[in-house]
């Protein structure tokens, strides 16, 4: 490995974390792996063939799609977002299946030359989130819609919880779940029930068995990181068996200059640190076009030898700069953990999330898909 900035991926921890939310509440359905956004910044290809236990990939946009289809991909790839409508067919061709909310969709579908492959849509059914989703009460009349329309195939039907994640009070996922069981009912009467019914995001499918139905949708479990505090200490108190998650991801650099710098002298841009001693820095070439965020400037640290050195000044485009005054031996191109371990050390995407104003979901999905992701087997380099 060459580079100066790289991810690093536990080539284990994926398939773990998707058995261990699935024995969470004993969960037996399918399990669809959400690797939108280049996998939430770990990397789609890479992701994709680490996580042999999913049975279904969603992510959101058509050309997400089809990269999977171009990289070999053969499993059921559902498309969370708007696909374009002069592009539909498109989607049809490489057997992806779409997100239904509007009635315009399901018309431009109906305009398309016949084929003898159909659309599989799910229909996603508003539910308080108020996104993307059919009102319930429109959403009898489209899936009759589709039930007439030769080209297309419901093949399932989603919500998905707004409130779920960041509360210890779960009454608005509970108002969804009951309007959507009551959409489900209407369908059941009409016989227009489709196979496959999906709410569960990481956290509803720890905490909450109710909300499984036949296929989970998880994401940021996969990846090893819990939703929020708000989810792992819920999950503690409902009594389901802790999953046990384990970060996939770390984020490294090398040192590419150290330099002694007397006190008083003031660090980076716009002078933000000032020099309390005469001080030894690390200049490292990472920086917020990598997606290691600017506010992590005079806030966040990073781990060299299990020892910590933190940031000074503001973080630059490509560059920054760390205080090692205090670790003895530093060399050029010594190795820097920006998230992940070292020695006793850790940085958390949490920690991270919180120098920078956020939350995990935000720090690992805003590390640049430019930089190389290394597949690793404990310390050893798999491809
Ligand atoms: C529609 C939909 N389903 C499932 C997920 C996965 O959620 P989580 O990462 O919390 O498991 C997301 C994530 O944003 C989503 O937008």
């Amino acid at each position: 490995m060459s580079s100066l900035v790289w991810v690093e991926l536990d080539a284990d921890s994926p398939d773990h974390n998707l058995r261990e939310i699935r024995r969470s509440n004993d969960f037996q359905g399918l399990h669809c792996a959400v690797v939108k956004s280049n996998a939430y910044g770990h990397g789609v290809r890479e992701m994709v063939s680490l996580l042999t236990g999913a049975d279904w990939l969603a992510v959101n946009s058509l050309d997400e799609g089809l990269e999977l289809r171009v990289a070999g991909e053969r499993r059921p790839v559902l498309l969370l977002g708007h696909v374009p409508l002069n592009r539909l067919d498109e989607a049809r061709r490489a057997d992806l299946r779409l997100i239904i909310c509007n009635f315009e969709t399901l018309q431009a579908i109906r305009e398309l030359p016949v084929s003898d492959k159909k659309f599989f849509l799910h229909m996603k059914v508003e539910t308080g989130t108020w996104r993307q989703g059919i009102l319930p009460d429109d959403a009898v009349l489209m899936a009759r819609e589709i039930a007439e329309t030769q080209a297309a195939v419901l093949d399932g039907i989603y919500t998905h919880f707004a409130n779920i994640e960041d509360t210890l009070s779960h009454q608005y996922a509970e108002m969804q779940l009951e309007t959507f069981q009551g959409v489900l009912d209407v369908l059941r009467q009409e016989g227009l029930t489709p196979p496959i019914i999906h709410t569960a995001c990481t956290a509803a499918a720890i905490l909450f068995s109710k909300t499984h139905f036949s296929m989970i949708r998880t994401g940021i479990g996969l990846y090893g990181l819990w939703p929020s505090r708000e989810t792992k200490l819920s999950a503690e108190s409902t009594g389901c068996r802790m999953p046990d998650l384990r970060p996939v991801l770390s984020w490294k650099t090398k040192i590419v200059q150290i330099k002694k710098v007397t006190a008083g002298s003031y660090i980076g841009y716009g002078g933000t640190h000032r020099t309390t001693r005469d001080s030894e820095i690390a200049v490292l070439p990472v920086g917020y076009a990598d997606g290691y965020r600017r506010s992590l400037g005079n806030t966040g640290w990073v781990l060299i030898a299990g020892r910590r050195a933190s940031i000074l000044g503001r973080v630059c485009m490509n560059l920054c700069m760390v205080d090692v005054t205090d670790i003895q031996g530093t060399n050029l191109e010594d190795e820097v953990v920006l998230l992940g371990r070292s020695g006793s050390e850790e940085i958390t995407a949490e920690m991270l999330g919180q120098w920078m104003g956020t939350i995990n979901y935000e720090v690992v999905t805003g590390i640049s898909s430019l930089l190389p992701r290394k597949v690793m087997k404990g310390a050893e380099g798999v491809y």
